[in-house]
């Protein structure tokens, strides 16, 4: 089992998405754990503070190196040993989050300790003492590391053993390291201007082709011609 421990500072943000689908029955069957962390329950003050000033000015707020200390401090299980720990600052300068990593996690650690950051960012004595590593999930940037929190969570879950169907797994470990393959389902033969009756006035710019078919090798029955098919078309994509 993995356990995923997130610490934020808008702990609601989650409950939705990780109470629904594969996610949902994955803690359900124990394969995997989520735990999320209220940064504001390490705080001393009255107004529970996590951030402040950044030190020789600028813009915007800085959450604090010695909160995100004590939260981690408390949240590590010492019953896993540190090579079977992970701890993942997000920041949108770190290492670019693939299919790669999410193997190497999935497969590597028993806890997975999941930081994210907001307002201008975190005070860099945590990328430098207390993460492993930092983690950027594209080349923009987020208000928050929440949503990278759940991409994280998402990518790595299914790759637990028992989450999803061993097949499609397989299926994927090839699409990821080239393009996926078109995939059809029904109707066999899509009838464009049943749906769209005034085909002149739609505002949708559609191609002219009139019926829209799915391609003849699918449906030959031909399992090592088709298997072929695919093959060509993921590396043509
Ligand atoms: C508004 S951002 C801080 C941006 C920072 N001032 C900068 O210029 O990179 C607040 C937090 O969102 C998270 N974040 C933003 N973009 C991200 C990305 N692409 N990948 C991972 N985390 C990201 C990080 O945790 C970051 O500390």
């Amino acid at each position: 089992m993995i356990s995923f421990d997130i610490i934020t500072i808008f702990p609601e943000i989650f409950a939705s998405y990780f109470s629904e689908s594969i996610i949902k029955r994955a803690r359900k069957k124990k394969l995997i754990k989520i735990n999320v962390h209220n940064l504001r329950d390490y705080t001393t003050d009255r107004h529970r503070t996590v951030d402040d000033r950044p030190y020789g000015g600028g813009a915007g707020m800085i959450l604090r190196a010695d909160i995100i200390l004590k939260a981690v401090r408390k949240i590590v299980n010492a019953k896993v040993g540190d090579r079977e720990r992970r701890i993942v600052l997000f920041s949108a300068k770190g290492k670019p989050f693939n299919q790669k990593k999410a193997q190497e996690f999935a497969k590597k650690y028993k806890q997975i300790i999941l930081i994210s950051g907001r307002y201008e960012g975190v005070d860099e004595r945590v990328a430098r003492y207390i993460a492993d590593e930092e983690i950027s999930i594209g080349e923009y940037v987020l208000t928050g590391g929440e949503l990278p929190a759940m991409v994280v969570v998402d990518a790595v879950s299914r790759l637990v053993p028992g989450v999803i169907k061993e097949k499609s797994l397989k299926e994927e470990s090839f699409s990821a390291g080239g393009g996926e393959y078109p995939q059809y389902t029904r109707p066999e033969a899509l009838e464009a201007r049943k749906y769209v009756k005034n085909w002149r006035a739609c505002p949708l710019k559609l191609k002219k082709t009139k019926v829209w078919r799915v391609p003849k090798i699918l449906l030959s029955g031909n399992h090592k011609r088709i298997e072929e098919w695919k093959h060509r078309q993921s590396i043509e994509k």
